[in-house]
């Protein structure tokens, strides 16, 4: 007697199943495991199988989706993210491109702080549809879990509103959410001549924090103007003893020694890691820390210089990569193109690429053993793709290559489309 599961996935061209019991660490990142003519079993929201077509022959299903030859993959995980913000900020287009930077712009209270007097500003309301908005782009662009940072409040009130809203969004829409901590995103300026005294009202939030569980990280954006090793490594260990789990954004315009800080006090992740130094790049290789490299970031400041990605794959560092979504240094939503800037400008292959933006990105933010890999046991969570091959979607630019996302077992994104390469 055949078994009578929910759902069967036929005629895949290509599974990348990204089975793995850890982060892919350096030069195992170029290791891809393709089956080619595969088959996907679901059942109550969960995969049954994922395997080589026969796998299918002791089942029956309610429902048969023919995949007529598409590349199906795991749903892709975003981990680093502000998606929780109000305002927008396309005014600062115009001032960079008469050559003032990021960190004048800041100085100036612009930038970050001025999202600060937008979401301090904006109801719990406006933050959620706002929050929806960009949740349902970056799903259609087959984000199925993402991580995303507060920091646009650096108030007591306002911090915890960003929290909650995105506690909300966790609860209310498909892709699922890992909150992270950022009160010390940038000085506010009513604390501009103190921020050790900023840092300890922050530091003071942590317990209402752990206890409504509205984050499982803290991370600080150590950087010139902003914080300083010195603070970030006093925030970050109270951070650890309270509870959270440790990210930084380190070394992203000035290599301050963020990368070094972040293998020291073994934090789950250090971003950015434009100005990574060697000695760094080496100490989060033996530590485990992952790179989360955020190269749309680099392309959208106008940058020429991007993080050292072949320097730390052949140090042994575990990569990935993510969209940083925010609206300062990186409005986008859509990890399909960070994918392509990977391969233009930090020269990762195809095969990195899906390692970053899958099983390397779900450790990043804590969810190695629930995202980032299509296997029995766990969650349905998948795209089925407009390309024949994994090689298609970075080579083929800035365009949604997506055909469905399924999460938990059900269709929640279904574009019209034919199938590419
Ligand atoms: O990751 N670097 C600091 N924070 C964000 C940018 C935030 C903003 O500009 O609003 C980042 O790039
Ligand atoms: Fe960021």
């Amino acid at each position: 007697m055949p078994k009578q599961i929910d759902t069967i996935l036929i005629n895949i061209g290509q599974l990348l199943t990204m089975e793995s019991s850890g982060p892919h660490a350096g030069k195992s990142m170029q290791d891809l495991h393709v089956i080619e003519d595969a088959v996907v079993g679901i059942h109550e929201q969960k995969i049954v199988f994922a395997e080589k077509k026969g796998a299918e022959a002791d089942y029956e299903a309610d429902e048969i989706i023919d995949c007529s030859g598409r590349l199906v993959t795991p749903g892709l995980v975003d981990p680093h993210t502000h998606l929780v913000f109000g305002g927008s900020r396309e005014k600062e287009m115009n001032l960079k491109l008469q050559g003032i930077s990021y960190l004048e712009i800041l100085a100036q209270g612009g930038g970050i702080l001025s999202t600060v007097k937008d979401t301090r500003a904006a109801s719990e309301e406006e933050l959620l549809q706002k929050g929806h908005l960009h949740l349902k782009r970056m799903l259609s662009y087959g984000t199925t879990t993402a991580e995303v940072k507060s920091g646009y409040g650096l108030d007591k009130d306002t911090e915890l509103k960003q929290l909650r809203v995105a506690k909300q969004l966790h609860e209310s829409q498909p892709i699922d959410l890992v909150s992270t901590f950022m009160g010390a995103h940038a000085i506010p300026p009513e604390d501009k001549d103190r921020p050790d005294e900023f840092l300890d009202r922050m530091l003071d939030l942590l317990p209402e924090i752990k206890a409504e569980e509205l984050a499982a990280f803290a991370d600080i954006f150590t950087e010139t103007g902003v914080f300083t090793v010195s603070q970030s490594r006093r925030y970050l260990k109270k951070a650890a003893e309270a509870g959270f789990g440790l990210k930084i954004h380190a070394d992203e315009i000035d290599p301050l020694g963020g990368a070094e800080l972040a293998a020291e006090l073994r934090a789950v992740s250090a971003d950015h890691l434009v100005g990574a130094s060697n000695e760094g790049i080496q100490q989060m290789a033996e530590s485990g820390t992952i790179a989360v490299l955020l190269p749309g970031t680099t392309f959208y400041l106008g940058k020429h210089t991007y993080a050292r990605a072949r320097d730390m794959i052949d140090a042994g560092v575990r990569v990935s990569l993510a969209t940083d979504f925010n609206p300062g240094s990186s409005p986008t939503e859509n990890i399909q193109l960070i994918m392509s800037i990977a391969a233009l400008h930090l020269r990762m292959t195809a095969e990195e690429i899906w390692h970053a933006v899958t099983v390397n990105a779900a450790y990043a933010i804590g969810k190695g053993d629930e995202a980032g890999q299509l296997k029995a046991g766990r969650s349905a969570d998948l795209v089925i793709w407009q390309a024949s091959n994994y090689m298609y979607i970075p080579y083929h630019y800035g365009v949604n290559h997506v055909h469905q996302v399924m999460k938990n077992g059900t269709i929640v994104v279904n574009r019209e489309g034919g199938i590419h390469g």
